[in-house]
């Protein structure tokens, strides 16, 4: 279970792209942790300095500013690296809508850049991030890898150009590849700022202001919120993954549904405030309902995660109390 007895060759070389974010942050805190060497890319505009400025007195971690729309910082960044997370992009589904041709160069443009740089270095794993929407608006729960539907925003078209992409890489020229589907991912540093920030974080931040927050909809939407803890498990897993799972995309979520209104119910009571929601409009390309199937990254990765969404969101909330 879990990631802790996970094991890489001494002095491996990792690097991180969107190191600045919640995501990369935290998948630079784990290997650091664990004794490897990290370099960190990240263009910071949507990340944040502070989350770089976390681990820059480790001597194991180096971070390069750069863009990976520029093919050139990305043949700069893979140059001695043995394994890539790729997790730089921008997100939002709503923010994918009013600017599709920024999100097709960022997310497509830029993730094709690191996999032929990736590909011209020799990288041995290239892992990136993918997307519970690329499922669009397939309705029959669980959603299953394989059981797709019709995409309902620019970003879901971005994660699956990235994976048809990265099948070509693994196909034509015998790069590695896995892609992560994540599943609504939460937990410490996620950015609670901003029109486009994720609910967890931004109901936590103004409930802890005694604001009253906004559901979109009625609230009856469920989702497989997936602690941070278990998106690292499944990176580090699929670095090690046997040459089967190359090429392919798996599901990365815990496997739970979580009802909007249960949640938001949940943090009021953690936090021992009584504030009603505001209810509003449902938002576009958003689906009903939408939860994982976790067993092919559990058969090809070894991916088993142990954070359930109880046990996450009470790190969660701590951590927002005391860092807000
Ligand atoms: N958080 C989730 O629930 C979730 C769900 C599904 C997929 N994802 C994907 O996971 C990845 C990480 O998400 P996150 O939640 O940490 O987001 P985030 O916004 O916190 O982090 C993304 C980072 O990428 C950087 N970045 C963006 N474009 C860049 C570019 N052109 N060059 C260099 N750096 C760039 C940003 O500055 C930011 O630091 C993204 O690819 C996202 O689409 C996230």
């Amino acid at each position: 279970m879990g990631y802790e007895g996970l094991r890489f060759p001494e002095g491996c070389l990792f690097l991180v792209t969107g190191a600045a974010g919640f995501i990369g942050s935290n998948l630079c805190e784990a290997l650091l942790r664990m004794g490897c060497r990290v370099r960190a890319l990240d263009d910071l505009s949507t990340g944040k300095q502070e989350n770089i400025d976390l681990f820059l007195n480790d001597p194991n971690y180096t971070f390069i500013k750069g863009d990976i729309k520029d093919p050139e910082t990305c043949m700069q960044a893979c140059e001695g690296v043995d394994y890539v997370l790729n997790q730089a992009a921008w997100g939002s589904v709503p923010r994918s809508l009013e600017m599709p041709q920024f999100y097709c160069a960022n997310n497509i443009m830029g993730t094709l850049n690191m996999l032929e740089a990736a590909r011209q270095n020799g990288v041995k794993k290239f892992v990136y991030a993918s997307s519970s929407s690329v499922y669009g608006d397939e309705p029959n729960l669980p959603k299953k890898e394989g059981r797709e539907g019709n995409l309902l925003s620019p970003y879901a078209l971005t994660k699956q150009c990235n994976e048809e992409w990265a099948k070509q890489y693994t196909r034509n020229y015998g790069l590695p590849t896995i892609g992560l589907r994540y599943f609504n991912v939460f937990g410490r540093r996620q950015d609670p700022n901003g029109a486009y920030a994720a609910v967890i974080p931004k109901f936590l931040k103004q409930l802890l202001a005694g604001e009253r927050p906004t559901i979109n909809g009625d609230g009856t939407q469920s989702r497989d919120f997936t602690y941070i803890e278990n998106v690292i498990e499944a990176n580090l897993k699929a670095c090690l993954a046997p040459p089967e799972a190359d090429g392919q995309a798996f599901n990365v979520a815990y496997g739970g549904r979580e009802y909007l209104n249960d949640i938001y119910f949940g943090l009021t009571s953690a936090l021992g405030v009584d504030i009603p929601p505001i209810y509003g409009p449902a938002r576009k390309g958003d689906i009903k309902h939408s939860n994982a199937d976790i067993s092919k990254a559990r058969e090809l990765l070894g991916y088993d995660p142990d954070w359930s969404f109880a046990r996450g969101i009470e790190q969660a909330i701590a951590w927002y109390r005391e860092n807000l």
